[in-house]
């Protein structure tokens, strides 16, 4: 090899060595990747879900859920997972709070019908359908916080609050119950999303259950995850992939190509539980957006990433990732998301 490399003039030589290291590197990495990838099936196929009838701790649960246009995952889904869901942790120890605002669709007729097959099952409930949408907020004449000058010199309602307001309103009864002597252990915030009893009580018991939150990963489009706005990781950082393993942050990799819950500072992906006391504490914690003076300047911040900030028990007990708990945004997405080969493609 080498007399006949000698043959060559010396930076031609020198090229044909750089290629051979750089392509044996690039074989190691495939090589590599491949050993990693083998190695994480395994430890997935080998991580056994367990499938429970029943939660694994006895809880109160809380279990708030803002709509807008979600007839379509309602009546497909979503109040089916719902009433099962409530069935399974029992009537007496759940309550339903679910605020609907100003959908274009018939949300509101679908909440009727989980209304009333809830009323059959005797689960406690407040469902509120406001007939105000955001257009009709967006029409309103702007006054108090909330709204900002755009840089077209309009002034605007802000998206953030706006949300803030809809997600506190799931909040109110919390407050009244309190006041009655009924309490909860635990707030489970579901989106609109596709899930079963299984993946909550998994959820519940991230960590053994110690955590200030714990999230479930969401899909629209596998691999791709959805939630890209409240998802940070261990050091706060943005820059996550969007595909598997989502984080380049040490402590969040490590976890997730271990499927343990994975540390994070932020995220809302899906299904999130979460301590009630603090939403009871004085001052309670409420969602929020920023003032609108730094909104003006366009910063935003999700009104999801600053719960966190604001939470006291963040520091203590952690927010996590639950790799073991993956949700859709429809069927299709939810059951590649179950596939332990598809939702790792990157
Ligand atoms: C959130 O809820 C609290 C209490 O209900 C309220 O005082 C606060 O203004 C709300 N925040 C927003 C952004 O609507
Ligand atoms: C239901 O919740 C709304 C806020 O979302 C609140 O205004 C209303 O008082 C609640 N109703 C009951 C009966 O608790």
């Amino acid at each position: 090899m080498k007399n006949l490399l000698a043959t060559y003039p010396r930076s031609f030589r020198r090229t044909l060595i750089r290629n051979r290291i750089v392509r044996s590197l690039l074989i190691l990495f495939i090589a590599w990747n491949l050993v990693e990838l083998h190695l994480i099936l395994r430890r997935i196929s080998e991580t056994d879900i367990i499938y429970r009838e029943q939660p694994r701790r006895h809880e109160r649960i809380y279990i708030a859920m803002v709509n807008w246009n979600n007839e379509f995952i309602l009546r497909s889904h979503l109040s089916k997972a719902i009433t099962e869901l409530s069935w399974k942790l029992g009537p007496e120890n759940v309550y339903i709070s679910i605020y609907e605002s100003g959908s274009y669709d018939n949300t509101k007729g679908a909440l009727v019908d989980l209304d009333a097959e809830l009323d059959r099952l005797n689960v406690p409930r407040n469902i509120t359908m406001s007939s105000i949408t955001h257009a009709d907020e967006i029409a309103a004449p702007p006054e108090g916080e909330g709204w900002v000058i755009t840089p077209r010199g309009k002034k605007e309602l802000r998206r953030i609050p706006y949300l803030s307001r809809v997600r506190n309103y799931s909040l109110e009864p919390l407050h009244e119950l309190a006041k009655q002597g009924i309490h909860f252990d635990k707030i489970l915030f579901l989106n609109d999303v596709v899930f079963t009893s299984n993946d909550v009580f998994e959820l519940l018991d991230t960590n053994d259950g110690d955590y200030a939150a714990a999230c479930s990963l969401d899909f629209s489009k596998p691999p791709y995850y959805y939630d890209t706005f409240a998802l940070r990781d261990a050091h706060g950082h943005e820059a996550v992939m969007p595909t598997w393993p989502f984080f380049r942050e040490f402590s969040s990799h490590y976890a997730m190509k271990n499927l343990l819950p994975v540390p994070v500072k932020s995220c809302w992906n899906g299904m999130v539980a979460m301590p009630a006391a603090p939403f009871l504490a004085n001052p309670p914690l409420r969602f929020r957006g920023i003032p609108d003076s730094l909104a003006s300047s366009h910063l935003e911040a999700s009104e999801c990433c600053l719960i966190h900030a604001d939470n006291p028990l963040s520091t203590q007990h952690g927010v996590y990732l639950n790799p073991l708990v993956r949700v859709g945004y429809n069927t299709a997405a939810y059951d590649t998301s179950l596939d332990d080969v598809s939702w790792l493609r990157r």
